[in-house]
């Protein structure tokens, strides 16, 4: 990536990505993080795994990968991204797909989202912002889970902030995705990516 490329990235943090989208479309870019399977420690953590009747909701869906595995489990799956170029170029590329995929931000999500979903998957998409966005957006994450939510990222250890895109995140920030009432189930470090499962409290009565 050019240094110019990250200076206008940093300086249109949630911008860029739909200019990049565009330009994909019209052939004149590619997506870095547009492959044809789903993340291998989603498929990982997956195994054994039957989500009928359970609803998932995939965090900065890019072209769908994740969520169209999640589907394929039975999970009844919403799937958003801040990018219009990259929702209906998905809708596009899976014209038959049982996924519902919305434009939102996750700096703002819709308010009926609130705990709404029994697993939600966050992908990439916080280290795709500024260091300054992450706290505020793993709080957004947090308060989209239901019930269980995994964070799969690149992993870096504390210390200055990189010249990203991306941010890796560190172990602090990852432990951030915890509180009000959602607890850490298990994080590793696997190959320089987290695998991060947290677990919300069912209040008793
Ligand atoms: C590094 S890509 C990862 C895409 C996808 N999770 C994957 O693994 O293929 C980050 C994605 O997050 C989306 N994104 C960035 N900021 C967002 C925001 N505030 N709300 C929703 N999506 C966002 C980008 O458009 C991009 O598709």
């Amino acid at each position: 990536m050019l240094p110019d490329d990250r200076r206008l990235q940093a300086a249109n943090p949630t911008g860029w990505f739909e200019d990049l989208y565009a330009e994909a479309e019209a052939g004149t870019a590619s997506v870095p993080w547009d492959v044809p399977h789903p993340q291998p420690h989603l498929v990982e953590w997956a195994e054994g795994v039957d989500g009928t009747g359970r609803r998932a909701l995939v965090v900065g869906c890019g072209y769908g990968r994740d969520a169209e595995f999640l589907a394929s489990l039975g999970y009844d799956v919403t799937a958003f991204d801040i990018s219009p170029t990259a929702v209906k170029a998905v809708q596009q590329r899976f014209p038959r797909s049982r996924v519902t995929y919305v434009v939102a931000d996750l700096l703002d999500p819709p308010a009926e989202w609130h705990r709404a979903f029994d697993l939600v998957v966050e992908n990439m998409t916080l280290q795709a912002l500024p260091v300054a966005l992450h706290a505020e957006a793993a709080g957004r994450v947090s308060s989209l889970t239901g019930s269980t939510l995994l964070v799969l990222a690149v992993a870096r250890d504390e210390g200055p902030e990189p010249d990203g895109p991306p941010w890796p995140l560190t172990p602090a920030e990852v432990e951030a995705f915890a509180g009000d009432g959602l607890t850490s189930r298990s994080t590793r470090r696997d190959n320089g990516r987290w695998v991060a499962e947290f677990a919300r409290q069912l209040a008793m009565n």
